[in-house]
């Protein structure tokens, strides 16, 4: 018989996990419930909240007065707060406290004075989110070429972190910071979420005859995981139990599995009983 074991890190972390909770809670118990973007890029698992009756919007102007919207884990700015509270809509705030603990920082030191550095992707929703917290002003890093662009003429800075940002760049990037800037709070808010699934699928990658990848096609986070793992073993990336041909796995003996942050474990647990019956 196969042989399956599940990386100890895998699928949900702590803070989807929570979100995805709280909006289950919500579409169970009331209707006209909206989430102010899709809550996890898992075409599976929002199809599966939509037949609930979730509806997915991309402003509040697209939700009805009075109803309920969820803040996904990401976050959002302080003005989406605002205009909830205008239009008489009740958030449901399913925002990671890790990203919540970032936003806090921001505003405080923003009310402070001090000049914003965001070291992360300005284009994804929780850079955004932060950025809400400080008046869409802070300087936005993802590499150190972008460090040209920091305006030097400010008393002090902050500096925070992506919560998914690379641990190297990070530190490259303060590094040179603290050498070009007089007065600053670096706070690392880098989650260890996303360390601990790629530490735990490289470790598993060792140990098996292959692996498989659970999670989207367009996920960077499992194409990390799936670039990790072929570098051990035989890698397969699959989205759900449908993709994967069965007969492929006959020939091995210890088959291993993980999962990007946005797979449900209830596909994951498809996977695991379909290899099990082989
Ligand atoms: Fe929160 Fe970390 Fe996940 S910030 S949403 S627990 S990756």
């Amino acid at each position: 018989m196969l042989k399956v074991k599940i990386a100890s890190y895998a699928g949900f972390c702590f803070g989807v996990e929570r979100a995805m909770n709280m909006a289950w809670k919500e579409v169970e118990e009331n209707s006209d419930v909206y989430s102010l973007g899709p809550l996890i890029h898992n075409k599976q698992a929002v199809k599966k909240y939509e037949d609930k009756g979730l509806k997915v919007i991309n402003s509040l102007d697209e939700a009805e007065n009075k109803s309920r919207v969820i803040i996904r884990s990401h976050g959002v700015g302080l003005k989406i707060y605002e205009e909830a509270k205008e239009k008489g809509i009740k958030i449901i705030d399913a925002t990671c406290p890790f990203v919540k603990k970032i936003q806090d920082i921001v505003y405080k030191y923003y009310n402070e004075e001090y000049k914003i550095i965001i070291v992360g992707d300005y284009s994804h929703p929780e850079v955004i989110g932060i950025n809400g917290w400080c008046n869409n002003e802070a300087v936005i890093v993802k590499n150190i070429e972008d460090l040209d662009n920091i305006p030097r003429n400010y008393k002090k800075y902050c500096v925070v972190a992506q919560t998914t940002m690379n641990l190297n760049v990070y530190e490259k990037i303060t590094e040179k910071l603290e050498k070009m800037l007089e007065c600053v709070e670096f706070y690392n808010t880098i989650c260890s979420a996303t360390r601990e699934r790629q530490k735990a699928a490289k470790e598993l990658s060792r140990e098996v005859d292959v692996m498989i990848v659970i999670g989207g096609k367009h996920s960077s986070n499992t194409q990390k995981l799936v670039q990790i793992c072929s570098e051990n073993v035989i890698t397969y990336h699959i989205e759900t139990i449908d993709d994967l041909d069965l007969n492929k796995l006959k020939k091995y003996s210890f088959v291993g599995i993980t999962a990007g942050a946005s797979t449900p474990k209830w596909i994951i647990e498809e996977v695991v009983s379909s290899i099990e019956k082989l």
